[in-house]
């Protein structure tokens, strides 16, 4: 056993192109129990299991390769308690998770008011937000999980996509809750979390699969070969399919509090859904990129030409102005997702070709919460003789759930950070990522329409971890 620990190696930062053992203390997983015992004795201490790794751990691809389940024994996943940590964008999230994927606390307290006054989300404001509710909400994962930080394992939390302001708040709150407890922290990509957690909830979800990953400012389909290894077969040209959800309400007149896309779905049960002839985006491209800007504009230029009046909400519209509304709502969805069904048969072609053995189409996102969206797509992988996999809503939407669950796969594998100072100095450079690509592009899948803004764009998530493995 002891030849066995020593010949682990030593953790390194899930993120940076450092291994951590040459700036730390060699940190292995024996390592790691024995310093936090030290530190901070536990009320029920976590035993660290041993990795099993093929027997050359000398060729690069020994080293946490992931397509199985590395760590996974009973105890380790029962043992293992990770506080999760969300604040990317307008929710403030934490949940507490078990390694067994057993939920112990889900917290998510809403800008949606925000949202519903400004129509959209204001930096400044929504930081200004997190940070008034993050201590509660962390507290309140900790109080309905019955636990104290004392008790958990590790500290997960969203470093990037999203607002650098808002990000900074949950990375400034899990560095201060692992520093003061001595616990490791892990650094989470927002959508490899969406795609991930239907890894909680549907345990037979193996790599390699294929995601399409919507929300309100994400369009992404990718391929995902294996636990940060992605790549990306299509990407948003402009606007999200959230974010055109999101202005349809607005200008509409519904109730935004809960975000514009239920109210959409639901008024659009109202409505005929072939009443407006909207143009399907992008057709003439035959790749796997979307466009909503275009469909924004012809739900814009109906509104109009209808007269309806946002200003004058569903509640009070006469009965022939409300049916208007819905049959606008109702034609609007049904492009905006056959705009993705056409797509998502390429993606499934193409990914069937470069991994034929996927059998899976994990759907998430807010957007995914669509049951409208859930059906269309369901009837486009039977085709293919795929499986969909779509979380329940609660765990589509942002939540803190997605993002310990990315923690605990990535802490199996052994890409965490050590434990943090218990304070950082005020001048701290936070590592966040604003604008972070999950994957490397499909080279046979670009698109002459796109007219992706590339401006200061982080290097991808699967281009680091492929670069930490070959280091090692
Ligand atoms: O993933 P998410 O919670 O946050 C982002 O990362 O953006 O997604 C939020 C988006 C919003 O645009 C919201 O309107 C949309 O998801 N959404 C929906 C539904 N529920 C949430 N869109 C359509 N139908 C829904 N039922
Ligand atoms: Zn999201």
């Amino acid at each position: 056993m002891v030849s066995s620990l020593l010949a682990l190696p030593s953790t390194f930062s899930r993120l940076n192109l450092v291994q951590k053992s040459s700036i730390f203390i060699p940190f292995t997983f024996k390592a790691l129990s024995l310093l936090k015992f030290h530190k901070q004795p536990r009320l029920r201490p976590f035993n660290y299991p041993l990795l099993h790794f093929p027997s050359s751990l000398n060729s690069p691809e020994a080293h946490f390769s992931t397509s199985r389940r590395p760590v996974s024994s009973k105890s380790f996943d029962v043992d293992l308690v990770v506080l999760g940590i969300e604040t990317s964008c307008d929710d403030t999230a934490a949940a507490i998770v078990r390694g067994n994927g057993e939920i112990l606390s889900q917290v998510v307290s809403s800008q949606a008011d925000l949202l519903a006054r400004y129509g959209g989300v204001a930096p400044k404001m929504a930081e200004e937000a997190h940070s008034q509710v993050i201590d509660q909400v962390v507290q309140d994962a900790l109080d309905k999980a019955s636990l104290t930080e004392r008790e958990l394992s590790a500290v997960a939390v969203t470093i990037g996509p999203g607002l650098s302001l808002c990000l900074r708040v949950g990375v400034q709150k899990a560095r201060r809750v692992a520093g003061s407890f001595n616990l490791p922290i892990i650094s989470v990509h927002h959508m490899e979390a969406h795609a991930l957690v239907a890894r909680l909830i549907e345990k037979e979800l193996q790599f390699p699969f294929l995601a399409l990953l919507i929300s309100g400012g994400h369009n992404l389909l990718v391929l995902a070969h294996d636990l940060g290894h992605y790549t990306q077969l299509g990407t948003t040209i402009d606007d999200a399919i959230g974010e055109a959800f999101d202005k349809t309400a607005k200008w509409l007149g519904l109730d935004m509090r809960k975000s514009g896309g239920p109210a959409v779905e639901q008024l659009a049960q109202e409505g005929d859904a072939e009443s407006v002839r909207f143009s399907i985006p992008m057709k003439q491209h035959k790749d796997c990129n979307f466009s909503y800007a275009g469909l924004k504009t012809q739900v814009k230029l109906a509104i109009a030409s209808r007269n309806i009046d946002a200003k004058v909400p569903l509640s009070c519209a006469s009965s022939l102005d409300r049916s208007s509304r819905a049959d606008i709502a109702a034609s609007f969805q049904r492009v905006a997702v056959l705009h993705l069904e056409e797509r998502c048969e390429r993606a499934v072609e193409w990914a069937l070709k470069i991994e034929p053995s996927i059998k899976h189409l994990v759907v998430s996102g807010g957007v995914a919460s669509n049951q409208y969206v859930r059906a269309r797509l369901d009837q486009v992988v039977q085709k293919y003789s795929l499986q969909l996999v779509c979380p329940p809503p609660n765990l589509c939407t942002d939540n803190g759930v997605m993002i310990a669950w990315t923690g605990i796969e990535n802490f199996r594998v052994g890409r965490y950070d050590p434990p943090p100072p218990a304070n950082d100095p005020d001048d701290f450079m936070y590592d966040l990522r604003p604008r972070w690509p999950l994957g490397e592009e499909y080279a046979e899948g670009r698109s002459e329409a796109r007219s992706l803004r590339r401006a200061r764009v982080h290097p991808s998530l699967s281009s680091l971890v492929q670069a930490s493995l070959q280091q090692q």
